[in-house]
């Protein structure tokens, strides 16, 4: 499934959503390491980066069964979605998903437009259900997800370690068939 590049007027801001290219290495890799030293947000820390080589063959080589999403802002990447369908026979129906925004582009819709992305491809491909955990702190970030129609499902009480701290992560989870029906 073919992601459709467009160009989208967010709270005034003209944010351009594509999909991905072996030439964004480094740019989303700087996005992801910026989120990473901020703590709270990522799990990953900055010494468990990807090498731009690496980020580069992640890129190249995206399967059909997944997707990867930026946005773009005057030329700039400031935000990616990834989104994993599940490889599993009786997982096919779901995905996972990772998000980020550049901290100076928080806050202004962006982060909900590339969970409106995600999820478009999603029903395009046949994904039934969307879900990842976040951390419980992470305010800003269960937020975005709760307005777009998200449900927190579960908490996994101290999953994370957090520099000296146990921190517990929220089960986020969204249905994209039709509720009513247990069978759509
Ligand atoms: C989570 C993230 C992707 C959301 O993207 P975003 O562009 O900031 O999201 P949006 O602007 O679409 O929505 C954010 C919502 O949170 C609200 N918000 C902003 N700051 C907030 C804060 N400190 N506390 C609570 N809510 C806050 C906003 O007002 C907005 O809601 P509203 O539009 O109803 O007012 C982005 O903030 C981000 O990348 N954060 C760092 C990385 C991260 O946390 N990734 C997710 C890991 S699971």
């Amino acid at each position: 499934m073919t992601i459709q590049t467009e160009m989208h007027n967010v709270r005034g801001l003209q944010v351009l959503l594509r999909p991905v290219q072996v030439e964004d290495a480094e740019a989303t890799l700087r996005i992801v390491g910026d989120i990473a030293a901020e703590g709270g947000m990522f799990l990953i820390i900055p010494a468990e980066l990807r090498t731009a080589e690496q980020q580069r063959n992640v890129l190249a080589g995206i399967s059909p069964n997944d997707a990867f999403i930026v946005a773009e802002v005057d030329g700039e990447l400031v935000g990616f979605v990834d989104i994993h369908r599940g490889h599993l026979a009786k997982l096919r129906h779901t995905a996972t998903l990772g998000i980020g925004v550049a901290a100076a582009y928080r806050s202004r819709g962006i982060g909900s437009l590339l969970l409106l992305a995600a999820e478009r491809w999603a029903r395009q491909v046949g994904v039934k259900r969307l879900n990842f955990g976040v951390f419980a702190t992470n305010e800003r970030a269960v937020k975005a997800y709760l307005r777009c129609g998200y449900q927190q499902e579960g908490c996994m009480r101290r999953q994370i370690r957090e520099g000296d701290q146990y921190l517990d992560e929220y089960w986020m989870g969204k249905w994209l068939g039709d509720d009513t029906d247990p069978q759509s």
